[in-house]
């Protein structure tokens, strides 16, 4: 990896922001850590904090947990962010928000700099489009918890250039994520397209009265050998973060595939995001332990 790789900036302080930061402060790069608040920023250093820490004391880690912390610098100012190797976007699922940051990012990065971006769904093309310099855009599309998921989607447009494509594939690998290469800018690249379906048809047989969400996520543990269930996962990612992600997909694909079930919409107006609010499709106590399948709205 170009020395200049491992000073890197980290544009969005939420779920996976903050791990996608920790990733690379454990990988050795100097981070910055922009969000909109102090609060918000400090608050996801605490979490990179608890984390490295049950790392470093499973011995999954060996460098002190504080040496990876002080590598990460706290940003509300996004023009201070100046002077990086690598830029990742990682802010909420919204197009017009996201562009925002690719403008100001183009202004601010120097010219030899990658600006990749998080995104679930939305092509890679349409944010490079806002910048002057398209061939140093890609997608990096981690998956979560990042700290503990080995492997990152890396995406390239027709524009991105074999440099900045062979530079992302190696910052993403130094991060110990192993790199799926996507060839073609598609809307929900590989893991969502595949993923997302999945997911909206567990939610139709739910509102069919087919099966309960409980036995539903059963089924797909015990008889697919996946860690975790559609609703388990929906859970721990956000319901908002999912909503939104269909929303993105079905308005840039037309596919009813991925039209969001109103159950979802419901939840998400009801302010039941998961984990984050303590009530998703399953309920969960102060300490974060599920008490049981959350009743439906
Ligand atoms: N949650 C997942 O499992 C997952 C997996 C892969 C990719 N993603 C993608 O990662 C990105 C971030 O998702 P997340 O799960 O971290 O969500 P999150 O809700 O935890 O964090 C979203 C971040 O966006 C910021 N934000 C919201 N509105 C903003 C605005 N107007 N301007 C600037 N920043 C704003 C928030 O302050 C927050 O830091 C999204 O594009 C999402 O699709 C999420």
């Amino acid at each position: 990896m170009p020395v200049a790789d491992t000073d890197v900036v980290v544009i969005g302080a939420g779920l996976m922001g903050h791990g996608i930061a920790q990733c690379a402060a454990q990988a050795g790069c100097r981070v910055r850590l922009w969000g909109t608040s102090r609060d918000e920023v400090e608050s996801a250093i605490a979490r990179i904090g608890t984390s490295v820490a049950k790392l470093h004391a499973k011995g999954r880690m060996a460098e002190p947990p504080a040496a990876v912390v002080a590598r990460i610098e706290p940003m509300t100012d996004l023009e201070r962010c100046t002077g990086a190797g690598v830029y990742i976007e990682s802010v909420v699922e919204k197009l017009d928000v996201k562009q925002q940051i690719f403008r100001r990012l183009d202004a601010l990065a120097p010219a030899s700099a990658l600006i990749a971006s998080n995104t679930s769904t939305i092509p890679i093309a349409r944010l490079a489009a806002v910048t002057r310099h398209p061939d140093r855009c890609l997608g990096m599309h981690f998956t979560s918890p990042v700290p503990l998921m080995p492997v990152a989607e890396v995406i390239r447009t027709a524009a991105t250039t074999d440099d900045a494509f062979a530079r992302g594939t190696a910052f993403v690998r130094a991060l110990g994520k192993e790199p799926i290469a996507v060839q073609k800018d598609i809307p929900g690249f590989v893991f969502n397209r595949v993923n997302l379906p999945g997911t909206v048809e567990a939610i139709r047989l739910v509102e069919m009265g087919a099966a309960s969400v409980e036995d539903i996520d059963k089924a797909m543990r015990l008889g697919f050998g996946r860690p975790m269930g559609p609703f388990e996962t929906a859970d721990m990612v956000g319901l908002d973060t999912g909503y939104y992600a269909l929303c993105s997909l079905h308005a840039e694909t037309g596919d009813d595939k991925f039209r969001p079930p109103d159950l979802l919409r419901r939840q998400i107006e009801a302010g039941h995001l998961g984990r984050k609010t303590g009530r998703g499709w399953y309920e969960y106590d102060a300490a974060g332990e599920r008490r049981g399948m959350a009743p439906l709205p």
